[in-house]
C-alpha cells in the first residue's frame, strides 16, 4: 500500500503516536515529528542520516503560539512575522529553555516558521505540539516538492506522507538570523531579498564561506543532484566543452539544440522567476533520473528569486 494520503487525522494519529510524516508545505516537504519527543525528533535525524550538529526548523500554528518557543523578538523580526507569515521566512531567535537541546543542535537559538499550506496548518492546530521538519530529503540530496519525491527517497521508512500537491513555492524558506538584533540572511530563498528589504531596509546575506556556518545549510555542497551538474553562462560553448557526453540542459526560458543534448528543461518561457523557482527541483529530480553524463544549468539573473535559483543552482554544481 501506498504511503501517499491525503488523510489528516491519519497523520495526527501518527504523529501523538511519536513516528514521522512527511508534510506539504508551500516551500517543500518536510519530515515531521513532535518537537518534544526524543524518539521523533531522533527518528528524524536517522532517516534523514542527517549530522546531529544541523539543527531543525520548528513549524508553529500562529503568531500568538511564538513567545511559548522564543524568548526574545526583536522589533524587526516582529515586523517581519507580521509580513510573511504564514510563509515562507524562517526567524531565528534566542530559545526558550523548553525546547530541546537535540532541535537547536546545542545552540541558543531556535530557528521558526509558520508554513503556509492549508493540510499542514490544519495538521498543526490539531496538534498540542509543534513540529520539526526539515526538508524531507535524506542529507545533501535534491529538497523533495511532490509526495512522490518524498515517497521514492524513503519508500517504507516512513509510514505516511501527507500529499498536498507540488509545492507552491519550490525552494526552501528564507532563513533571518539576528545578531545583537540586527537582521542578517543565513539562506536565501523562497522570499526574495527585495520584498525582506521593502519591510525591514538593507539587509546582510551572510557570506557563505564562513567557517562556522550559522545555518549548515549555506554549506557549500548541497541540495545536489547525483548526476554531475555545471553551471553555465555561455550553455552554447559549454554545449561544444562537452561534446561527447549525454547532456542535460537546464535554461531559464530558451531553447538549445545540439545532438549530444538529451534532454531539456526550460524552467519558465515568460521569464517569471517565481514559476521557474517553483520548478527547479522537480526539474533537478527529472533530469538526475535519466542517467545523463552532465546537467549543463544556466546562471539566473542576479535579482528577485534569480539571486535564491543560483544559490541553489551553485551548491548542486559545487564538487569538492
Ligand atoms: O522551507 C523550509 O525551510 C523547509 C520546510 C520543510 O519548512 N525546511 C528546511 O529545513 O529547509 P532544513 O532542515 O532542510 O533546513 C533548515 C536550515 C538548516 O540549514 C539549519 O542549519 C538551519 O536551518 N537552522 C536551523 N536551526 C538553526 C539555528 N538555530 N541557527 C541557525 N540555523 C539554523
Ligand atoms: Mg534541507
Amino acid at each position: 500500500m501506498s504511503i501517499i494520503s491525503t488523510d489528516i487525522s491519519k497523520a495526527v494519529t501518527i504523529l501523538n503516536n511519536e513516528e514521522l510524516v512527511a508534510i506539504p508545505t508551500e516551500t517543500v516537504y518536510g519530515l515531521a515529528g513532535n518537537i518534544f519527543s526524543e524518539k521523533a525528533v531522533k527518528a528524524i535525524f536517522k532517516t534523514k542520516e542527517r549530522p546531529f550538529f544541523n539543527p531543525l526548523i520548528v513549524h508553529i500554528p500562529n503568531l500568538e503560539y511564538l513567545t511559548n518557543v522564543v524568548s526574545h523578538v526583536p522589533e524587526k523580526a516582529r515586523l517581519l512575522a507580521e509580513a510573511f507569515w504564514p510563509g515562507s521566512l524562517t526567524l531565528v531567535l534566542p530559545k526558550k529553555n523548553t525546547i530541546p537541546d537535540i532541535i537547536t543542535a546545542g545552540k541558543s537559538t531556535v530557528a521558526v516558521r509558520i508554513p503556509n499550506h492549508p493540510l499542514s496548518l490544519e495538521l498543526l492546530k490539531q496538534l498540542d505540539f509543534p513540529l520539526a521538519a526539515p526538508s524531507a530529503n535524506p542529507f545533501n540530496r535534491i529538497s523533495p516538492t511532490t509526495a512522490q519525491h518524498v515517497a521514492s527517497y524513503f519508500k517504507d521508512k516512513i509510514d505516511m506522507v501527507l500529499d498536498g500537491g507540488s509545492c507552491k513555492n519550490g525552494i526552501e524558506s528564507t532563513i533571518i538570523g539576528f545578531e545583537n538584533d540586527d537582521p542578517i540572511i543565513y539562506r536565501l530563498g523562497a522570499i526574495a531579498v527585495e520584498q525582506i528589504e521593502a519591510v525591514i531596509g538593507k539587509i546582510k546575506v551572510k557570506n557563505k564561506k564562513a567557517t562556522s556556518p550559522d545555518a549548515p545549510g549555506m554549506l557549500d555542497k548541497h541540495y545536489a543532484p547525483r548526476t554531475l551538474t555545471v553551471l553555465s553562462n555561455n550553455i552554447l560553448e559549454d554545449l561544444k566543452t562537452y561534446s561527447d557526453k549525454r547532456i542535460g540542459v537546464l535554461s531559464f526560458s530558451s531553447s538549445f539544440e545540439g545532438d549530444n543534448i538529451q534532454h531539456q528543461i526550460i524552467l519558465s518561457e515568460e521569464q517569471n522567476l517565481n514559476e521557474a523557482a517553483s520548478k527547479l527541483y522537480d526539474a533537478l529530480h527529472e533530469l538526475d533520473s535519466l542517467k545523463l553524463d552532465i546537467i549543463i544549468a544556466e546562471v539566473f539573473p542576479d535579482f528577485g528569486l534569480g539571486k535564491s535559483i543560483n544559490d541553489r543552482l551553485q551548491r548542486a554544481a559545487f564538487s569538492s
